[in-house]
């Protein structure tokens, strides 16, 4: 099945760092559809091969595992076209439209890999030029707005322009092995699901930490902080995943539905939870793995006096049968201890104790998202070499640790590459509609509310840290503590 693949931002840095890699570790895979083109879109007056060798040369930088040797790079290339075009000029679509006509190919799919201001711009223009035909799918980029408003704005002008299944709103997590995994260790397997409830479960962590501060994206960090760059999307696309009703079957709507009945059960904020459940933080200068690195404040294209949150920590519930009252703590931060996302579901302690176990010891089931990938499943046994009274009582922790990577490592594709592969074949599975994105709009438009509102500002906490200890106090006041300090 032949296709055009055409990327808006073409010689952008969401182009250059994860599409071209993606799509080039496809075509080396053999799982990239033949007959493909791929046309960057981009302002600068580039011939097809002035592109094709700077994409070429930004492979230098790639890892070394994932870069094109000459002669594979040679048939890569072969594949890619430059198009010039001014995004909000009518001829310029006529000129694509003329394009992809004469090619004619089986499918089209736009990737507006722009930033974000030019998202409506660009789906208006391909209406207008016939450029959202029923082969033409259209891939949109995170952040899709920057609260409920804007967020439905722009949704109302993708409806208008094509329709829900024509539309693939990317959350990369999404597309990561891990995730995935989620999905198949709850739906793939009957040993969970019983325990899967508040009378079994007493809470559930998901700690999203970066060691990483903004890099190169101050001014963009800026208007973004940590709730619209990573809870609003990320954080809550694993919420759902962990808390969701089996979906009837593995279709894409049947996993959305069931996905936006979580969102909508997400515990209402009020003035009081606001101020007690939300903890958000900004990094100052510290160390990162025995390195000094500076403060979020002096970071390029930053405000001296940024009021952004580069960390965030709450607690919520979700209003339904299944978990009324159990608590849910997201976290998420830059310039962490470590770069380290896993979800911990931390099991009820046994009823009544006849043994003497580790002080805070439960079952816990880790769900490790990166950089491992895999289960651990923490249990207490009897160590057997000790025959003494006191050690014959006592248990100790033991966990089954399954690891992913050793398992399936070569067989595993990246997030990008795997979504790629999932619109050329028009899977929605792992996107976004647009009805759970504005949902997830609507739960943390509270929070930016209250922040605009409360002048304290974030709290600070030293680079290189677990964030500011407010978060770990919110958590203890509910009897428990993070994974780290467990
Ligand atoms: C992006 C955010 O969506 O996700 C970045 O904009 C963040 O700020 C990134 O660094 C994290 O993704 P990953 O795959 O590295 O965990």
């Amino acid at each position: 099945m032949s296709f055009d693949l055409v990327l808006f931002g073409g010689t952008g840095d969401l182009a250059w760092r994860k599409l071209m890699p993606a799509l080039f570790q496809s075509f080396r895979h053999g799982t990239l559809p033949e007959g493909g083109r791929i046309i960057g879109v981009g302002r600068d007056d580039l011939s097809h091969d002035q592109y094709r060798e700077q994409i070429r040369s930004r492979f230098d930088s790639v890892d070394n595992s994932k870069r094109p040797n000459p002669e594979e790079f040679a048939r890569f290339a072969a594949l890619l076209e430059f198009q010039r075009m001014d995004l909000s000029k009518p001829d310029d679509y006529a000129a694509l439209n003329t394009m992809l006509e004469e090619r004619n190919a089986d499918s089209v799919v736009m990737y507006v890999a722009t930033a974000p201001a030019l998202f409506t711009t660009v789906c208006e223009q391909l209406a207008a030029a016939g450029l959202n035909g029923f082969k033409t799918r259209i891939v949109l980029e995170k952040p899709l707005g920057h609260d409920l408003a804007s967020n439905r704005a722009i949704n109302e002008t993708v409806r208008r322009c094509f329709t829900e299944k024509q539309v693939f709103r990317i959350d990369h997590y999404l597309g990561k092995p891990s995730v995935q995994n989620l999905f198949a260790m709850r739906f793939g397997n009957a040993l969970f699901e019983p325990l899967w409830r508040r009378e079994h479960i007493a809470n559930i962590q998901i700690t999203m930490a970066e060691d990483l501060g903004v890099e190169t994206r101050g001014a963009f960090y800026e208007k973004t902080g940590a709730l619209r760059d990573m809870v609003q999307n990320h954080a809550l696309q694993l919420l759902c995943a962990i808390a969701m009703e089996p979906p009837i079957n593995a279709h894409a709507d049947a996993i959305r539905d069931e996905k936006l009945k979580v969102l909508r059960s997400l515990k209402p904020w009020t003035a009081e939870t606001l101020s007690q459940h939300v903890i958000r933080g900004q990094y100052s200068a510290g160390k990162v793995s025995g390195v000094p690195v500076p403060g979020y404040r002096e970071e390029m294209g930053v405000s001296p006096d940024s009021q952004t949150e580069t960390f965030v920590a709450l607690r919520t519930e979700i209003t339904n049968w299944r978990w009324a009252g159990v608590p849910f703590y997201i976290r998420t931060g830059k310039r962490l201890a470590g770069r380290d996302a896993h979800i911990v579901v931390n099991f009820h302690a046994t009823p009544h104790p006849i043994f003497n176990t580790p002080v805070g010891a439960v079952n816990k089931l880790v769900i490790n998202l990166q950089p491992k990938d895999g289960l651990e499943l923490h249990l207490l046994a009897q160590s057997q070499g000790n025959r003494s009274k006191a050690a014959s009582q006592s248990l100790a922790p033991v966990q089954l640790d399954l690891d992913f990577d050793k398992r399936f490592g070569s067989e595993r594709v990246g997030a990008y590459e795997r979504l790629l592969l999932d619109v050329l074949d028009g899977r929605l599975n792992l996107f976004v509609r647009s009805d759970e994105q504005e949902e997830a709009w609507r739960w943390v438009e509270p929070m930016i509310e209250h922040w605009q509102s409360d002048t304290t500002g974030p709290r600070p906490y030293a680079a290189g840290t677990w964030g500011p200890s407010a978060a770990s106090a919110m958590i203890a006041r509910d009897g428990f503590c993070w994974s780290e300090e467990s």
